[in-house]
């Protein structure tokens, strides 16, 4: 299951992470790639210890904090510090699935891959190609987002980036440890909590079904979470 998440970065975020990033000095993008992902991956990338990377992935992992449809969907246990990668010129990441164990380098920060995620930090008018390619139980699908939007997705999917044929394709990606391991639990938590926002809205915070089925989505969540 694909989940958008708009406007992750408002304008003048994404300006501030752009400014960072785009200082900054990029290099093959292999330093990240498990020995699979090496072959199929041809893309530049901002090292894991340049401060503007640094910087810039803060500001995200800030924006996320405070961003509810982001927690909703994720229900985020460890974030891995946010990559930026770039493609131009033919440029392209075939085939591939992320690696199941992330470990920051330098500090032994382990983060279980459960979901995927990809910032979008050009404006899609920019470029041409550059799609993210995901295998989804419903079929292939394709996502190009505005600049500021970002997708999450399963880690475990069969997914790559479509070559860029034209301008350049910026992005962040990361990986994060879910508190709900399994896809399946985790769609049914989003979406028991989408109603509860839903009937909220409709019958009041304080309605007494509201609080019934608040309480029975703590319970699931109690009942399934890593925390
Ligand atoms: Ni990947």
């Amino acid at each position: 299951m694909l989940i958008p998440i708009p406007e992750v970065l408002d304008g003048p975020t994404l300006a501030k992470v752009r400014d960072l990033i785009d200082s900054s000095a990029w290099v093959d993008g292999n330093v990240t790639s498990g020995h699979q992902s090496a072959l199929a991956k041809n893309n530049l990338q901002l090292p894991e210890e340049a401060p503007q990377a640094q910087q810039a992935g803060e500001i995200i992992r800030d924006a996320l904090g405070r961003n509810p449809l982001f927690i909703a969907a994720a229900l985020p246990l460890k974030i891995f510090p946010p990559l930026f990668n770039s493609y131009a010129g033919g440029q392209s990441f075939g085939v591939h699935v992320d690696n199941a164990v992330r470990i920051q380098a330098g500090t032994g920060f382990r983060v279980r891959s459960d979901l995927s995620m990809t910032i979008f930090l050009e404006r899609p008018e920019a470029y041409d190609g550059g799609e993210l390619t995901v295998e989804t139980q419903f079929g292939v699908q394709q996502v190009k987002l505005p600049a500021g939007h970002a997708v999450l997705y399963p880690s475990s999917s069969l997914h790559r980036v479509e070559p860029v044929t034209r301008g350049r394709r910026v992005a962040s990606f990361f990986w994060l440890q879910s508190m709900i391991r399994d896809d399946g639990e985790r769609q049914i938590l989003f979406d028991l909590d989408s109603s509860i926002q839903q009937l909220a809205a409709t019958l009041g915070q304080g309605h007494a079904e509201v609080i019934r089925m608040t309480g029975v989505y703590h319970n699931l969540l109690r009942r399934w979470a890593d925390a």
